[in-house]
């Protein structure tokens, strides 16, 4: 029912394409299994310092969007309003070239559970908002996308934004936020960190595992994050005392970075810090990652260390007054990283600001919005604003929840502030989405 994934080789543009290559590709970065006939997104990307390039040597910066697939019904939100043509056809009308794709490791779980059968949406549905409501929401989604229907599984949607984001060249950062499908996130969840009631390690790298498999027929498929948001796991006291610090971090970090990257080599992977991904100095800085001594070494990521890695941090600090302080306080948290001329920072790397963001009323005319959005432009850095959601199936038990936040309105129809989107938005694209 879903047309399988091809690559597009039109013949005579790969002719054409084959007679200039060795001028356009003289000297490609990084080569893993680049061939020159495969087109947009140039991949595998690779780091080089403080930039991300594809395979023409071209530097990639995102400019992107969180679009939550990790809730309650484990599919991407806002199908029951609008097709996923609509929906990226819109991000894509004013110059977004990148989402930052959630999804649940509940989702895997239950397809191991399962027999390696994924549920269809329509139990999905169900399961998340109850018989009646599941029902009339699954009959929505497929009346908007009636490519789908009753055998439709939660992955072949997944499959589906993907196969739309790569024929509009939008690249896709897959991100796991939850363990359990549910809105994300608070210390007391169970799922704030390695161990935790709900976040079972092996579930976790088991599950990153098998998305960087599956995401190989994902064209647009060109990072992969570990974890979001990891925190103090504050209803497990004992695992926060004993196991909540950067010790610890490296130590799941680099098996969940292994696990991606043995899956799907071609792949970014993307490393979050802690307290809710707001800081990453040791990382920087080169310093012990403590209560240990030992430091964060690209050696210890086996083949891929050099040329994979890639940090991400997230900022909520709204009602920030005051820019060059909260410029130096993400300098410190890891901004720093972009500064190779700074004998402070130990190691350089592309830093990508995968989640900030405001009310779409007045908290985008803020000193925390402008100034995010000079430091961005100023660094040419990537970012993924949270969030394109207008609403949600169902966040924190209620169902429909509206997204003042979201760029998209309730039906996920229209830009929600077409004057954030003029004043801010499109000048922050325009400074920073690259290529
Ligand atoms: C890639 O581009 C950079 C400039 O952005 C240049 O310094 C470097 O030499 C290029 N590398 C190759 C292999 O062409
Ligand atoms: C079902 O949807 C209606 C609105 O369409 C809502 O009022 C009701 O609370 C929903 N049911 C549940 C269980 O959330
Ligand atoms: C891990 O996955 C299995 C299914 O393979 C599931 O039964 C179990 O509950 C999961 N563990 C956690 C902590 O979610």
């Amino acid at each position: 029912m879903l047309g399988l994934l091809f690559r597009y080789t039109p013949i005579s543009l790969a002719v054409c394409i084959g007679l200039l290559a060795p001028l356009l590709y003289a000297s490609p970065v990084g080569i893993h299994e680049y061939r020159q006939d495969d087109g947009w997104p140039f991949a595998p990307l690779v780091t080089s310092g403080r930039d991300i390039k594809n395979t023409k040597n071209e530097t990639v910066v995102y400019a992107g969007a969180n679009w939550p697939g990790h809730g309650e019904v484990m599919i991407p939100d806002g199908l029951a309003y609008q097709s996923i043509e609509s929906i990226v056809s819109k991000i894509k009308s004013v110059g977004i070239n990148a989402i930052r794709l959630t999804y649940a490791i509940q989702m895997i779980d239950e397809i191991y559970a399962n027999g390696g059968e994924d549920i269809t949406v329509q139990t999905s549905f169900i399961q998340a908002l109850g018989q009646a409501n599941g029902t009339a929401r699954y009959n929505e989604f497929v009346e908007q996308n009636p490519t789908f229907d009753e055998t439709t599984t939660r992955l072949q949607v997944f499959d589906a934004v993907a196969e739309e984001c790569a024929k509009q060249e939008i690249y896709i950062n897959l991100d796991n936020h939850m363990s359990q499908g549910a809105w994300c996130c608070n210390t007391g969840d169970g799922n704030s960190w390695f161990g935790d009631t709900y976040f079972n390690v092996e579930n976790w790298t088991r599950g990153l595992a098998y998305m960087a498999d599956h995401g190989k027929s994902w064209r647009a498929l060109t990072s992969m994050s570990l974890r979001n948001e990891l925190r103090t796991p504050a209803s497990n006291p004992t695992l926060q005392q004993q196991s909540y610090h950067w010790q610890d971090w490296y130590k799941y970090v680099r098996q969940g970075a292994d696990a991606v990257h043995g899956a799907n080599p071609g792949v970014l992977v993307v490393l979050s810090g802690l307290d809710f991904d707001t800081w990453l100095t040791p990382v920087v800085q080169g310093t012990a990652l403590t209560p240990g001594s030992g430091t964060f070494s690209r050696d210890d990521f086996e083949g891929y260390g050099s040329d994979k890695l890639v940090l991400e941090l997230h900022n909520y600090a709204n009602s920030a007054s005051n820019c060059d302080s909260l410029k130096n306080d993400l300098y410190r948290k890891g901004y720093q990283a972009l500064h190779p001329e700074d004998p402070e920072a130990a190691d350089v790397f592309p830093v990508l600001l995968t989640e900030f963001g405001f009310d779409m009323g007045t908290g985008w005319r803020t000193v925390y919005a402008t100034c995010l959005a000079d430091l961005l432009s100023t660094e040419k850095a990537g970012w993924f604003i949270w969030v394109l959601a207008g609403s949600y199936y169902i966040r924190s038990g209620r169902q429909d929840y509206e997204e003042t936040w979201g760029l998209l309105n309730h039906d996920w129809s229209d830009w929600r502030s077409s004057d954030y989107v003029e004043e801010n938005l499109k000048p922050l694209i325009g400074n920073t989405a690259s290529p």
